[in-house]
């Protein structure tokens, strides 16, 4: 159906009442309610949907390049390309029949190919399972006759209530580097990571599974990666806020980026091989500890 601006967008519906809404716009997720209808994602109010500006919230595709490593634009293209729905998949390992999924792929035009000269096909299956549970199955096929490598990034903006108030755990005694610092390498002293100030670090060599905490919320986001070793946790904060045009400035209050990627070590692929990375994000009620 149609979303902001005309452009497409796919609902999914599950049938306990989640949902998610997909933008064919940068093949962008916009929206994640649980069953209760409460959103779950962050999208700001001044997100401006209008090619060539990526939506501001949700879960952008950073491809072929994660932030400014590397000549192209900030965080690659992809995120602002129009994809297509992929109606002739290959197969995936099974699927059951109580999963909404949509499948989309993104494939370089002729403009594209200009400014990254590289052949590929970027399938992308977007589900919705039985218990609400968000997953992103990304697979890049090269389909050039010489290799490429890349870097990649899901930049999921979670809602949160008060941003004082979180906290995120799975990073804690990790190297980082921070984005702050002219990308210097650091290391994780504290405990569980939380939040005072603008913060810009990408996590290296993360477990697969971070958990981050909204204790106003009484919710926890749990984040499962595949094949995507690091995380970058950003938060613009009030001056950085104020500085971006589709950003509120008060609204760096109610969200965090943790976005799994592949950053430190790009990802090559030789002709005809494929890459998939994945991400599963789901909720528990607060009283979890992550590592139970
Ligand atoms: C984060 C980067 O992933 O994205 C930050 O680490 C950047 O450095 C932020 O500011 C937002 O980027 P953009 O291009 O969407 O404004």
């Amino acid at each position: 159906c149609k979303g902001v601006n005309g452009l497409e967008k796919v609902v999914l519906r599950e049938v306990r009442g989640s949902s998610a809404e997909v933008y064919l716009y940068g093949g962008h997720v916009t929206s994640w309610k649980n069953d209760h209808g409460e959103e779950l994602l962050f999208l700001s109010t001044k997100a401006i949907f209008k090619p060539p500006k990526a939506i501001r919230g949700g879960i952008p595709i950073c491809f072929p390049q994660f932030g400014s490593h590397g000549n192209l634009e900030q965080h690659g293209f992809a995120r602002n390309r129009l994809w297509s729905i992929d109606s002739d998949p290959p197969p995936f390992p099974t699927v059951s029949s109580n999963k909404a999924f949509i499948d989309l792929i993104f494939k370089p035009s002729e403009d594209d190919l200009k400014l990254w000269p590289h052949s590929y096909e970027f399938r992308l299956r977007i589900t919705l399972g039985p218990g609400g549970d968000l997953m992103l199955t990304s697979r890049i096929r090269n389909t050039d006759g010489k290799p490429f490598s890349f870097t990649f990034a899901y930049h999921t903006y979670f809602s949160v209530s008060d941003i004082s108030e979180v906290r995120v755990e799975g990073l804690e005694t990790l190297d980082y580097l921070d984005n702050l610092k002219a990308k210097e390498r650091f290391t994780e002293q504290g405990d569980a990571i939380t939040f005072e100030s603008e913060v810009d670090k990408i996590y290296l060599g993360t477990p697969s599974k971070i958990a981050i905490l909204d204790h106003e919320k009484k919710r926890t986001f749990v984040l499962r990666k595949d094949g995507l070793p690091d995380a970058v946790v950003w938060n613009p904060w009030e001056k950085k806020a104020k500085s971006m045009a589709d950003f509120g400035d008060d609204e760096y209050k109610h969200m965090l980026c943790v976005e799994a990627a592949a950053i430190e070590k790009p990802i090559t692929l030789k002709p005809g091989e494929e890459w998939k990375g994945r991400l599963e994000l789901s909720t528990v009620p607060s009283s979890y500890r992550s590592g139970q």
